[in-house]
This record gives C-alpha cells, structure tokens and sequence, in this order.
C-alpha cells in the first residue's frame, strides 16, 4: 500500500507552495461548489409554485451586482498572484545550480553528470543543493516529470528545455514520461535517488566517469574546426554565456544555450552585427549529444578577465 499513494510525497523547495495553491483551489471550488448546490435546493423549495403563488417583481440591487462582482475579482487575483509566483520561483534557475544533461529518446532517459558520469533511467543527486536539467529529445516529444517534486517540463526535439529543482529529503523517487511518445511510452520511467552530499560524492567516487562533457565539447570544437574561425575572422565565444549580444539586423538578445544551439545548427538566423556570414551550418552534422557537449564547453569559455564579457563589435 506504500506504492499506492492518493497524493505524491513532498521532497522539493517549491512542493510545499505548489502544494498549498493546489489546496487553496480546491477549497474554494469545494465552497462554491458546495455553496450553489445548497441555494439551488433552497431556492427550488422556497420559491416553488406552492409556497410562492404570484411571484413579485425582482428590481436591479446594485450592491448585490457589485458584491458579487468583487468578491470573485479578488478571489482570481489571489490565485493569479500566487499561482505566478511559484510559477517563476519554478521557472528561475538559481545561480550556481550543478547542470546534469538529459537525453531524452525512445524509450529512455540518458543523463549525464558534470563530472561525466552517466546513467540510464536514473539520477543521482545530493539533497540541499539546485539541481538544473538541460534536457534534448533525440526525437519526439517527451516530458520529464517527478510528482514528488511537483515539476514537469516537455522535452522537446530541435531547442534545449531547462527545469530546476532543489529536493529537500534523501530518497527514491518516481522519473515519468509524461508525453504520449509512442509504443513504448508507458515504459519510459525511471528513478530520482537523492542521497545525502557525502553518500552523492562517494557514489561519484564509486561510479566509472566518462569524459565530462566539457572536455568531450572540447574535443568537438577542435574536430569542426570551430577554433580556426572564433576569435579571429568569427567573434571569440570566451564569455559570450548569458550575455547580450548586438545582431546584424540591430536587435540583441541573451546568449542563453538556445541561442548557441541555434548559432550552431542555422548560423545565419541570428548573426553578430559587424561580421561576415560566413559560418557554415552543422544542421545534421552533430547528434543531440554532440551539441549538448558542445554548447556545455562553449558556456564553459571564460573572457581574459576570467568572467563573461560582451561579445566585441569590431568598427565597421
Ligand atoms: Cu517519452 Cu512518453
């Protein structure tokens, strides 16, 4: 019976709020749910035909209208408020957050450590600390969803998705799919094991690493020959994450892993103001896994002074 549970345990930082809104809901749809049913009854018998033979003229009562127009107004506001809240604490990845990569396909949840180690169907992780998912689908859509975090993310095919999650108590917990993606769907599940810091460093120590994909996006930069260009004829990557770039067309944006993923894959989509398009694309020339690693290494990239920088503009 322990397997079978009417509501999810609460192991994350954002489940207690995610938990207190649900509830909140079903108070207040319980209480007008509860509250028409009964003035449906009473209505229906003390205005009937027999109790209520010559029925008076109802006049317009302006408080009334305005009470009720009120009352619910505020009650959605609340839930608006509240709702968007937590919805952007679960949105907000914190700074220093440990990034484990996410492969998703059919039927299997790959995941990778910063320190290399992989795993399949599984996750590791230790308790107390943020924890962000960079999640790929090799092909269809798939969804990553813990209830006993209260998260859930699609894993889209063509752009990388991110999620967060801090877990508050050791334990095993439930991974599912949560998107129709074909035959095998219903078995693509697998296990959150949060563990304790030290039990999670000495599983890393105990488990065999494979490159960590830092070095492996190395090893891709150089075998695309992406360093014969950058930092020369082509803009130096060295502190390009999370900062904002000036495009040819005069707009900017955010050098976020979308955007190195799309730079990669259609370098003329959105090209850096001041330079030649001459960078050519790499659409199906690199797997999921490749880009993942790549990006993972060009995040890694620090300016000379050892912090991101704004990509230069050289004068034109
Ligand atoms: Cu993957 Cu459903």
């Amino acid at each position: 019976m322990n397997e079978f549970r009417l509501f999810p345990q609460s192991a994350s930082s954002i489940s207690g709020d995610v938990d207190r809104a649900y509830f909140f809901l079903i108070a207040v749809a319980t209480f007008f749910t509860g509250l028409i049913f009964v003035l449906i009854v009473y209505f229906a018998l003390r205005y009937s035909r027999k109790r209520n033979p010559n029925p008076e003229h109802v006049h317009t009562s302006y408080t009334l209208e305005i009470v009720w127009t009120i009352i619910p107004l505020i009650i959605v506001i609340v839930i608006f408020s509240w709702g968007a809240k937590i919805y952007v604490h679960a949105l907000t990845v914190p700074d220093g957050a440990m990034e484990i990569h996410v492969l998703a396909k059919q039927w299997m949840w790959k995941t990778q450590h910063p320190t290399g180690q992989r795993e399949i169907n599984e996750l590791h992780i230790p308790v107390g600390r943020p924890v962000r998912l960079m999640m790929a689908s090799q092909d269809v859509i798939h969804s990553f969803y813990v209830p006993a975090f209260r998260i859930k993310r699609d894993v889209d095919p063509g752009r990388f998705n991110q999620m967060w999650f801090e877990v508050t108590a050791a334990g095993e917990y439930h991974l599912f799919c949560a998107e129709y993606c074909g035959s095998g769907h219903s078995s693509m599940i697998g296990r959150i094991v949060a563990m304790d810091p030290g039990a999670y460093q000495q599983w890393l120590a105990g488990t065999p690493a494979q490159e960590p994909p830092v070095r492996s996006g190395e090893k891709l930069f150089v075998q695309f020959a992406c360093n014969t260009c950058h930092g020369q004829r082509a803009p130096t990557l060295a502190g390009l994450y999370g900062r904002r770039v000036q495009l040819a067309d005069g707009s900017t944006l955010i050098a976020d892993d979308n955007y190195i993923r799309e730079s990669i894959l259609s370098p003329n989509a959105k090209f850096v103001a001041g330079y030649p398009p001459l960078m050519p694309t790499y659409q199906s020339l690199m797997s999921e896994e490749q880009l993942i690693d790549l990006v993972a290494y060009i995040k890694s990239l620090k300016n000379a002074a050892g912090d991101t920088g704004i990509l230069p503009v050289p004068p034109k």
